[in-house]
């Protein structure tokens, strides 16, 4: 079976979408389905291009015994088509990622990844950047429900 990729993308790609691709990459081990996606995160600015994870957000997942191993780059055209599945952090990062793909037919579903929580009702992975190391937890809180369900809805439609 072709594997399912999926990009991950918010402002920096030094926060919540290093931290998304880790956390999604962790449930896949403990699953063994790793062979079945490819993961990856991107920012839509690129400032931090070529950076680790922020040491925050590093210490924040290793504390849930979860390695990030992104290195920021930023979003590109290119990117509508070689994923199957964009999931985005926050409006602003789906704004601009629709605004990225406007007028093309593309490849890629592109949706906020707070679709696929099962135990929270939020629209939006808040920006920790600015904020205290709450910030962080409430990060990977969010983000350890949307990725499960995100796998077990991408489980329960064949991947695609
Ligand atoms: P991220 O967080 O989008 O989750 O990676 C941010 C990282 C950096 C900045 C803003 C948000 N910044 O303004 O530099």
């Amino acid at each position: 079976m072709e594997r399912s990729r999926l990009l991950f993308v918010c402002l920096g790609n030094i926060c919540r979408s290093p931290a998304a691709e880790g956390v999604v990459l962790h449930q896949l081990q403990q699953r063994g389905l790793e062979h079945m996606f490819r993961v990856d995160s991107a920012g839509t600015g690129s400032w931090h291009a070529g950076q680790p994870a922020d040491a925050r957000m590093r210490a924040a997942a290793a504390g849930r015994g979860i390695h990030l191993p992104s290195r920021a780059r930023q979003i590109v055209a290119a990117d509508l088509d070689g994923f199957d599945h964009i999931l985005t952090m926050d409006d602003d990062n789906l704004a601009a990622v629709q605004a990225l793909g406007r007028g093309r037919e593309t490849k890629a579903q592109i949706r906020p990844i707070t679709q696929h929580c099962r135990r929270h009702r939020v629209r939006e992975v808040p920006d920790p950047y600015y904020g205290g190391a709450d910030g962080f937890e409430r990060v990977l809180d969010l983000l350890d429900d949307a990725c499960a369900g995100l796998i077990d809805d991408l489980l329960a439609t064949g991947n695609n």
